[in-house]
């Protein structure tokens, strides 16, 4: 039932080759390609689809019919079509847009994050209906903005009022290379933009500097006021609503790698003392801030200039239990309280997520944790997870049990040169969600 490996490498090379990259306007066009292709995918299972225009960016709503009439369950399924930007070009060791198998993997951008899964959805879809076994009616809402913290598809779940018994998040992966995992529970976020202004044009820092006011200066002072502490733990402000994790919880992580381990895999360092010991901790039950970019004066080029405007990306990472319309507040309230006088600071909030929370003890996660124990041979572990994926709140918000998961490993290099899965998970990734779909006709 399940097609040979080549044909199903070609297809998905076909979905890799579109450059969906929505941080990029210049990919606009791409963007709604991509999308078109997911859209004639659904059509061809024997469903219907529509692609909605949410501000310029789609989202591809559709819906498969089981194939039995009698037949009554839901199932919702998510993946994002878009695609983190490739750069830098120069480390990858092949060209991001070109599929390519190599030392057993799968190597292009977007590969792991999110189109292998994507593509494992609507084939699984394909390969059940043209049998004449598709055991549940599977709705499909695709994302073509979850790279940059789009709201269309939280909005469209909250407004829907369509069935829906379980939903499947395929946007995750592995705990560690051989074990699978469901997400429990997902950090969210806040993302600001913050320029910071100190005068009218860039002056001599020789006749003026110790006396005026600068703006890389005022930049890092405002900045600081949202760093940890030393013992690696935000501002209390920062940190209130968090969610601790249960005594089990913390029990589950001795099965998951040390955090020197994780670390060193990826050639990090630790950022304290406690870090590594704390890792699991840090990542996915406190939250974090990253100062993600700096522009400001002449980092490059020797120039004696006291600059007047400095920019910064800088986002916090929500633990579960926090809201963004709790911290967002009390974040910019921190930043402008460190601005020194004088200086004129815009914050702007460019996207957010809430937290996602999955209820562990339902049914459909058990249903879905024996579909993969039969088909992969392992019992995916319940993790929290570091990353966000905004759908999983609005999904929750809804009552609606979600299996967040996927087929990459920690190795995937997701958002970074030379992504990639592993070349078997592609089948057994296929096979998994056949499976799936198959025990979820149990729900409902
Ligand atoms: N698939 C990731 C999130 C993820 C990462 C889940 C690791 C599980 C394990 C997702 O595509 C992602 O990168 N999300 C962004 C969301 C943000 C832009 C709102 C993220 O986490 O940075
Ligand atoms: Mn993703
Ligand atoms: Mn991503």
């Amino acid at each position: 039932m399940i097609p040979l490996h080549e044909a199903l490498v070609a297809e998905l090379a076909e979905l890799i080759a579109i450059p969906s990259v929505s941080a990029d306007p210049a990919h606009a066009d791409d963007v709604a390609r991509a999308a078109d292709w997911v859209a004639a995918r659904i059509t061809a299972a024997g469903g219907t689809v529509e692609i909605l225009d949410r501000g310029g960016r789609p989202l591809v709503i559709g819906e498969v019919p089981a194939s039995s009439e009698g037949a009554q369950t839901t199932v919702l399924v998510y993946a994002h079509l878009d695609v983190q930007p490739p750069d830098p070009l120069e480390l990858w060791d092949s060209d991001p847009w070109t599929l390519v198998e190599r030392g057993g993997m799968l190597v292009a951008r977007g590969v792991a994050d999110d189109k292998a899964h994507l593509f494992m959805l609507l084939k699984a879809v394909q390969v059940l209906r043209a049998a004449g076994e598709l055991p549940v009616t599977v709705r499909f809402a695709i994302d073509a903005e979850e790279e940059v913290g789009g709201h269309s598809v939280v909005d469209w779940v909250t407004a829907d009022t369509g069935r829906a018994d379980a939903a499947v998040v395929l946007d995750g992966g592995y705990a560690t290379e051989t074990l699978p995992s469901f997400c429990t529970a997902l950090r969210g976020i806040c993302y600001f933009h913050v320029t910071v202004r100190t005068g009218m044009r860039d002056l001599h820092s020789g006749m003026f500097g110790g006396a005026a006011l600068s703006a890389t200066h005022a930049l890092l002072q405002v900045l600081s006021a949202v760093l940890p502490g030393p013992d690696g733990m935000l501002p209390a402000p920062l940190r209130a609503g968090i969610v601790p994790p249960t005594e089990e919880e913390r029990s589950g992580w001795s099965a998951l790698p040390s955090g020197a381990e994780e670390l060193a895999s990826q050639g990090a360092r630790p950022v304290d003392a406690s870090a590594a010991d704390e890792f699991v901790l840090r990542t996915t039950a406190e939250p974090s801030v990253t100062v993600n970019g700096i522009e400001g004066g002449s980092p490059r080029l020797q120039k004696t200039v006291l600059p007047v405007e400095a920019r910064a990306n800088v986002s916090i990472r929500l633990a579960p239990g926090q809201k963004t319309t709790e911290i967002a507040p009390v974040f910019e309230r921190l930043l402008r309280e460190a601005a020194p006088e004088g200086t004129t600071l815009d914050v702007d909030l460019w996207s957010s997520g809430e937290p996602g929370f999955v209820d562990p003890a339902a049914p459909a996660v058990r249903l879905a944790q024996d579909a993969f124990e039969q088909v992969l041979g392992a019992r995916p572990l319940l993790t929290r997870s570091g990353g966000s994926i905004p759908v999983v709140a609005a999904l929750a918000a809804r009552g609606i049990p979600a299996v967040v998961t996927g087929f990459a490993r920690p190795t995937a290099q997701i958002h970074s040169p030379n992504e990639r899965i592993p070349t078997a998970a592609l089948r057994e990734g296929l096979e998994t969600t056949v499976e799936l779909l198959r025990r979820f006709s149990a729900l409902g």
